[in-house]
């Protein structure tokens, strides 16, 4: 096959654009902590990029742990089913989360794991994420960092991923029609 990049119609976001943002994003975050407890808790599979350049672009000691889940089953995404496939390591009692992912689109994934985490009694839950569809959320979440609002297009790259592809993209785009017939 080609090279990855070639099948994208149009860039959104250049890694450079995304750098810089994670960068901004990162100097709010080391100011909100202040040098206090910090645990970063990363979504498999499609966090793995924001969270090692998020967690880089912190001057500053951080913990980071993951879970994986399956936001739809077998079924569809309305199904509103979420399944813990991998669970945390840590104990979050009494401590301070911060939850990671690259895109919030429906909003289902976020609003279950944030209410299950919750029930653990952390000091303090929050949630960054690099992108989000306002025009798709159907579920109640209020990430404190965001890296961009997009509008409601299927994209790929930098962790996000069409079939299992275009995840280790460097940018973030949408994908030329022909990928998909
Ligand atoms: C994608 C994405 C988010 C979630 C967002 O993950 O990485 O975690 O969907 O969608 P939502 O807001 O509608 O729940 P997915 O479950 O496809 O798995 P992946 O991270 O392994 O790609
Ligand atoms: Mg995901």
């Amino acid at each position: 096959t080609a090279h990855v990049e070639s099948d994208l119609v149009n860039v959104l976001f250049t890694e450079e654009q995304i750098q810089g943002r994670l960068r901004e994003m990162a100097a709010e975050i080391e100011a909100d902590y202040a040098g206090g407890d910090l645990l970063m808790v990363g979504v498999l599979r499609g966090a793995v990029m924001v969270m090692a350049d998020l967690a880089r672009g912190l001057g500053r000691h951080v913990e980071m742990d993951w879970m994986a889940v399956s936001s739809y089953g077998s079924g569809t995404k309305s199904s509103g089913v979420v399944r813990i496939l991998k669970d945390l390591d840590t104990d979050i009692s009494g401590r301070h989360v911060l939850v990671v992912d690259e895109i919030i689109d429906t909003g289902l994934t976020l609003s279950w794991l944030i209410s299950n985490l919750s029930s653990r009694n952390p000091a303090s839950v929050e949630i960054a994420t690099l992108l989000r569809k306002p025009e798709a959320l159907a579920m109640p979440v209020e990430p404190k960092y965001v890296g961009w609002d997009i509008p409601n297009e299927f994209v790929v790259g930098y962790g996000l991923d069409y079939q299992e592809r275009y995840r280790n993209l460097r940018d973030i785009g949408t994908l030329a029609p022909h990928v998909y017939s």
